[in-house]
Formats: C-alpha cells, structure tokens, sequence
C-alpha cells in the first residue's frame, strides 16, 4: 500500500503495511513519532510502548533518520499531524539501517550537489521530479496523438548542429568525434521517410560559463517536418507547449502548491502566444534604456527585461542572419533575416524553444557552410538531403529542463535535473 492511499477517511480504521524511510523521528516520554516517506507522500506514525512488543519497541528507539522499515498499524484521524492523519503501529520492522544522514537541514548548495545521491530524497526534489515526468509524458502524447513519428537519432556525431565552441570531444576509435548538440540534422534526414518525426535525446553542450539555465547534459525534445513552413511549426510549438503546462496543470498540482507555484502564469497560457520580431525586441529593448544595438545576440539579461511585456510565453522570430545557424533558411523577402524562431517563458525564464525554417537549396546552404567556417566536406551527408528529392521542411528543440525549470518556477536549471552536470562538477 502506498502512503497517498491512508491519507483519506475511507481509510480511517483500517490495518495497513507501509514500505518507506524514515523521514522524521522524534522521541516524546514513551511514544516515538516516525514520519515516513514512500514515492506517494508522508504519513506520521506513532510507537506507543505501551501497546507494541518489546521488539517493535527496541526498533523503534533504535531506527534513524532515512532508514528503511516495513510498519503495520491501523490508520487514525489526527489533524495535528502534518498530513492530517496517522498511524498507530504494532509492528515496526526495520529493514535497511540508516548511518547518521549527512543531510540535517541548512546546508550550503555545494554541499548538497555533493551529496546529490542523498538530496533526492529531499521532498523538493521529488515534487520536481513527478512535474517533469509530467512534462515529459506530455510531450509524448501530444507527437503520438497527433501522428508524428518517434525516432532515435544518434548521440555519437561525427559534425557539429550548433556552434562548435560548445562540443564535447570524444576519442572514438582514434578518431575525433563529438557528443550531440541536437538530433536536428539526423531528423532531417528522417523526414524524407517518416514525413514528421520526433525524438527526445540528451543532448551535450560545452558552455563556458556557469549560468542559471545552461547545463552540459540536458534532454531535448525535437521536432522535423516536412512540407512545413515557419507559420505551421510556430504553431506547433504553441500546441505542444500549452498541451505540457495543461498535463501539468491537471496532474501536478499537488507538486506546484508544495513548490509555491504561483499557476496564475501557466493557466494563462493557452495559444495563442504573441509574436513579435527580432527587429521589435530590440526596440523595446532599446527603449527601456539597454545596451544593445541591431545584429546583438539576445542573452540572458536581454530576454528576462523583454519577458516583462508578456503575461504568457512568446516568440521572437526573423533574427539576423549572422546570429543564428549555418542551416537556418534566409527569408526571402529580406535575406539579412533568418526564418527562425525562439519561443521565451514568462516570469524572466526566456528562451525554452529554438526552430526555424531550414534552408532546403544545395548552392545557398553550400554558401552558408562556408559563411560560417565551416568544412563543406563534413556536411557532405546534410548537403546531399538538398540534392536527392529537397523538400521545404522546418524543425524545432524544446529544452525539458529548462521548461521544467519555468513550470515549476525553480531559480536555477539544476533543480531540473536529478543529477546536474556542469563544468567543474561531475560526481555523483
Ligand atoms: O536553441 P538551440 O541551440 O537549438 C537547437 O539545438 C536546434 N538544432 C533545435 C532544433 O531545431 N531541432 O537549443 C534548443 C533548446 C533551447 O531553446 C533550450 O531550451 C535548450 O535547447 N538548451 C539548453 N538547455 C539546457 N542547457 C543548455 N546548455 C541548453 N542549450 C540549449
Ligand atoms: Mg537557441
């Protein structure tokens, strides 16, 4: 039986066996109060020695903070306890003794990525946990239900998606070789056979600096259709997306309360999300007195200060040509844009969704390898998709953590993740 099954007053009087750890204990004259956790929730437990065996008893005074025990006892009523109810038990059976838990309370955040393996446990951490599972069953169904194919890209890679400054070397059999960046080009390829395909991947990226939302390991969720232009995949992103904050919404909310979640951010965002220019973005920015001028890259700071104008996710699209990848299609009525597209969280989160129109035409796209210094020969495989049969098609990447990071309305991406990689950390 899991503990979210005694917290009602169906069960109220009823014989239970729980399986959990001991997240609390407390000792009081001749009772002993456990509060115990299971994947469902907690639950306190009372060991009264005056009604257990001397066995139960002894357990019960030696059992420690996260050990693992088996209690059998009968479901109470008891509105002082912290979920409301409580179980008075006769049989306490003590499965896995727990050493002195380094984890009390009130330790620095180094110290708790240290002890990652153990910090899980904390209640945060799982009510994170069961958010993104959510996330991640969402994104699921919404490809499943509406046709897409699911597919399963490579991770060794021999060329670079995204800039080349953020891969990850390997030494693959003497040979160089890289972690992915993006499944992106491998689903290109896909479509040509599968018309519209998906896949969640991990993907890799090298950042340089230690920020709030760049991980080194994160899970990517992609998208690639053909005979779809930047209208239709814009479009796309905001169904998915309103369809993820929806399956949380409806499944989580328990979780969202814990965190403090103030929902009013994700029940208002239903499409459709506002678009706006690159062009636009800049003249806002611009207006509220920062430092930017036209052909910038929007970072960080950039994106949180234009994310005070909208009350719900938006996009920026047509970015300059020169700021974003060698694949992205120019638009045709003025080639210093591209037809790309970003999608920026409210509340100061920004970007959680890069796509564009790729560029399908073999002589532009040889151009464009070139423009950007890079080795037409490595891009041979890519070029040769414009050659064989090229087809207008558009794709995008939804970052998990970083939607899970504005769903949840966590601080910083490492929460968003059970075990974070950054540089300079890389245990547990
Ligand atoms: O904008 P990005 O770099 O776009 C691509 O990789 C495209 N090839 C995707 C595609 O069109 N198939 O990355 C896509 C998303 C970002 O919007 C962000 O949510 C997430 O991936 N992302 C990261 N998340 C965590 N840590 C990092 N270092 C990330 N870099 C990108
Ligand atoms: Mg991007």
């Amino acid at each position: 039986m899991l503990i979210k099954e005694t917290l009602k007053d169906e069960a109220v009087g009823l014989t239970v066996k729980l399986k959990g750890w001991v997240y609390r204990k407390r000792v009081v004259g001749g009772k002993v109060f456990i509060v115990l956790r299971d994947s469902s929730g907690i639950i306190q437990c009372v060991i009264d020695r005056g009604n257990v065996d001397s066995k139960t008893w002894i357990n019960a005074e030696k059992i420690t903070r996260e050990s693992s025990c088996i209690v059998e006892g009968v479901v109470r009523k008891e509105p002082r306890a912290p979920t409301g109810y409580e179980v008075h038990v006769f049989k306490l059976k003590i499965v896995g003794l727990s050493d002195w838990f380094p984890i009390r309370g009130g330790e620095g955040v180094d110290y708790l990525l240290d002890n990652r393996h153990l910090w899980l446990r904390s209640r945060k951490l799982q009510a994170i946990m069961k958010i993104k599972h959510a996330v991640l069953q969402a994104g699921r169904e919404y490809f499943n239900k509406n046709g897409w194919w699911e597919v399963t890209p490579p991770i060794i890679t021999g060329s670079a998606c995204e800039s080349g400054a953020t891969q990850f070397e390997i030494n693959y059999f003497g040979q160089k070789a890289y972690l992915s960046q993006s499944a992106q080009l491998y689903l290109e390829s896909l479509i040509y056979v599968l018309d519209k395909v998906w896949s969640l991947t991990p993907s890799f990226r090298a950042e340089k600096s230690r920020t709030r939302r760049h991980l080194a390991e994160y899970w990517h969720l992609e998208a690639e259709a053909a005979w779809y232009g930047m209208e239709d995949m814009v479009k796309i992103t905001e169904e998915l997306v309103s369809y993820i904050v929806r399956k949380v919404l409806d499944e989580r909310i328990e979780e969202l309360e814990f965190l403090k979640r103030n929902v009013k951010f994700l029940e208002n965002a239903k499409p459709p999300y506002p678009r706006i220019r690159y062009d636009d973005a800049i003249e806002i920015l611009q207006k509220k007195g920062v430092d930017v001028k036209w052909g910038d890259d929007l970072g960080a700071d950039e994106e949180r200060i234009l994310t005070q104008e909208f009350d719900k996710p938006f996009f920026i699209t047509h970015f300059p040509r020169q700021i974003k990848a060698f694949y992205m299609k120019l638009d045709p009525e003025d080639p210093r844009f591209v037809l790309g597209f970003d999608l920026l969280a409210p509340e100061g989160y920004g970007e959680i969704v890069g796509g564009s129109v790729r560029e399908n035409d073999y002589n532009t796209l040889l151009k464009r390898i070139s423009e950007f210094g890079l080795n037409p020969e490595e891009y041979k495989w890519y070029l040769d998709l414009r050659k064989y049969g090229s087809v207008p098609h558009s794709g995008f990447g939804l970052g998990i953590e970083r939607t899970v990071m504005w769903v949840a309305g966590l601080d910083h991406i490492r929460d968003a993740i059970p075990f974070p990689r950054f540089r300079e950390r890389l245990r547990p």
